[in-house]
């Protein structure tokens, strides 16, 4: 078998000469599986009910004879002009109240019963003309569900919230009592009270607000379904959508994973920031998390240049290459681009493709063959997989509820936080799932608990019960203090978690423009608190003696909490004493900036990946082996015979 490698497929935006040119390229990269149809609705119903596929019937087959697989996409994320001129009403509603037109793309409401029709119908033409296609393996469905329309607040949307809110509730009562709504005179005496929030005078309702994402969510996760169902009903082949595992946080994609038979994510690198490669490396590690430890498709990223940041660099001379392979270390077996070919017009237009403007005399061009040429030499990495001892919990309304503008201060952003401990768990050489806080946590021996304010009954006894089961935490501020309905559970802060980390706080004093010195000599920032301990012990403290890292033993398990975001130094080493704690020990012995994770196949079978970020050559030393790496090379190192 071969790793999967190629990339977005648009020929309708080159004459048919090109074509030919594209397999010809495409096979001297070592190509072999393309997305396509993605943004071809307009082309394959030019007007509503009129169907053309001749063009696209010519592209599969060029694709099967050239040994190129498609992975077949239904065209739903981006309507055809038509359908906002014929149905306004379908056309999303923003925050703001405001009326969006056509003229981008993924300008639908979601919950709009005409677009779900008009999407299920040419999903249904595609798979009953293609699903037999020999060029076709697997369908990606739709394209990055809510990118830009994860909220509409229509009338459509507010009727379906109240359906949701009904299901979930109950009745009135029920709802009222979730919302708080004693508060302010908000108590609802009949359904039709209840909006999609938008705009009001001043802070809205946190419940209504958590309920409103909640339900966006589900709603854009029952679309997946209803186009999933359609095409299953033609075509037994692998189903997928593009997740966007580091950087978008309005689905819930715990939910969403469980419908999908593969994950498949996109993820592009924040040019401007020196780390991104950390970032790529949650990605990763999460959309491998996501489908529970198996292979995942590498959806999207790109050769060099994206076009929407604030300042697009093209990437360093193999930095590309760096990229990849650290998605495929975390467990892709599929290394994909947005998109074959740099387009010369269009809003992407200053996005790199794999055939860049520059053509085949180019960085990208020899990086593209290098990389295909390099993934044919892995081939028996494929199906591998990455275990971790180490979960970074991660979860959404705890995400959604943090997003409310009324809360202790607004410098501690939840995403912020979750990327300080991941990049700590990174530089340790830790190689981390990303877990749900309700999710089985029994594969673990440590678990970081990373600002989940709002932690589930049932996700702090999953907590409690790993403790008191001989695993170690490392929890931070601002954790385990309201419940599944952003109440807070009351006796004293973290309410959730008092007794497992032997300390109890009475009031938070969240710094203002300054920093927490700590007796150990490193400072605190963002936050403090007021911490006493009620049996844990005080590792370090604040200038004034204040608690600032408490150690508990809590049964058979040993919890780490601190009351302050520590600098990187101090993190670093209250990371290593957690790890050390809990027996988790990185892959390898590398340099700071030099990343290693292994993967391995049940039979032992096993390799190293050793990627330097640096600069500078740098030497790995693993269980058997020193093992060189070259200045901005990937070193992939095979372990036993
Ligand atoms: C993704 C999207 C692609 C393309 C790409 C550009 O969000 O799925 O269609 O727009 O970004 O980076």
């Amino acid at each position: 078998m071969a790793i999967v490698y190629g990339g977005d497929y648009n020929p309708e935006q080159w004459p048919r000469e090109t074509w030919a040119e594209d397999m010809r390229l495409m096979r001297e990269a070592g190509v072999n599986r393309v997305s396509v149809g993605i943004f071809s609705w307009a082309l394959f119903e030019p007007e509503e009910g009129r169907y053309e596929f001749a063009w696209f019937d010519e592209v599969l087959d060029l694709l099967h004879q050239n040994g190129i697989e498609a992975c077949l996409a239904t065209p739903t994320a981006s309507p055809p002009p038509w359908f906002a001129a014929h149905y306004p009403e379908a056309v999303m509603v923003d925050a703001e109240g405001r009326q969006l037109t056509h003229g981008s793309r993924q300008g639908f409401d979601p919950s709009s019963d005409v677009y779900l029709a008009k999407a299920l119908a040419i999903a249904e033409k595609i798979a009953e003309r293609y699903a037999d296609h020999p060029a076709v393996g697997l369908w990606h469905i739709h394209n990055e569900y809510g990118c830009h329309n994860a909220r509409s607040y229509t009338k459509a949307a507010t009727a379906k919230f109240r359906v949701w809110l009904r299901e979930r509730y109950g009745d009135l009562d029920g709802l009222n009592a979730a919302w708080g709504t004693a508060f302010w005179s908000q108590a609802y005496s009949s359904w039709d009270q209840v909006y999609a929030p938008l705009p009001t005078p001043t802070i809205p309702n946190p419940g209504q607000v958590l309920d409103w994402k909640r339900f966006s969510s589900w709603q854009l996760v029952q679309n997946y379904k209803a186009e999933a169902a359609v095409i299953r009903k033609y075509s037994d082949k692998p189903m997928t959508t593009n997740f966007m595992t580091g950087s978008h946080a309005d689905i819930d994609l715990w939910e969403f994973s469980g419908a999908v038979d593969i994950v498949s994510t996109d993820h592009y690198l924040a040019g401007e920031d020196a780390d991104a490669h950390v970032n790529l490396g949650f990605a990763a590690d999460y959309a491998r998390s996501l489908g529970a430890g198996r292979p995942w498709i590498l959806m999207e990223h790109s050769t060099s240049a994206v076009n929407w940041q604030g300042r697009n660099r093209a990437k360093a001379p193999r930095e590309m290459l760096r990229n990849s392979l650290a998605h495929f270390a975390r467990g892709a077996d599929a290394i994909m681009f947005f998109q074959w070919r740099a387009s010369k017009q269009g809003a992407e237009k200053w996005h790199s493709g794999m055939v860049p403007h520059a053509g085949t005399d180019s960085k990208i061009w020899r990086e593209v063959c290098e990389l295909g040429a390099r993934l044919g030499e892995l081939a028996e990495v494929e199906g591998s997989t990455v275990s971790a001892a180490t979960a970074i919990l991660w979860d959404f309304p705890n995400r959604w509820a943090q997003e409310h503008e009324a809360r202790p201060t607004n410098e501690l952003d939840p995403q912020g936080i979750f990327n300080v401990y991941y990049a700590a768990l990174w530089r340790a050489g830790i190689t981390a799932d990303v877990a749900e806080p309700e999710g089985d946590l029994s594969k673990y021996k440590f678990v970081v608990v990373p600002a989940i304010y709002l932690l589930s009954r049932k996700g702090a006894e999953n907590l409690r019960r790993f403790v008191d089961g001989g695993g170690t935490v490392l929890v931070t501020p601002y954790s385990g203090i309201a419940d599944e309905t952003d109440t807070v559970y009351l006796g004293g802060y973290p309410g959730a978690l008092r007794d497992v980390l032997g300390v109890r706080s009475e009031e938070f004093y969240p710094l203002i423009g300054g920093r927490v010195e700590l007796a150990s000599g490193g400072h605190g920032t963002i936050w403090s608190e007021d911490a006493a301990s009620t049996g844990a012990e005080v590792r370090d403290t604040y200038a004034d003696g204040t608690p600032a890292w408490l150690v508990n033993r809590f049964g058979e398990g040993t919890a780490h909490y601190l009351t302050t975001f520590p600098d990187d130094t101090t993190l670093d080493r209250i990371v290593a004493a957690a790890a050390q704690d809990a027996g988790v020990t990185p892959a390898a012995e590398a340099p700071v900036g030099v990343e290693v994770v292994r993967r391995a196949h049940e039979d032992g079978r096993s390799w190293l990946f050793c990627i330097n970020h640096t600069d500078a050559d740098a030497q790995v030393k693993s269980a058997d082996a020193l093992i060189d790496v070259p200045a901005g090379e990937v070193v992939v190192h095979r372990e036993h015979a």
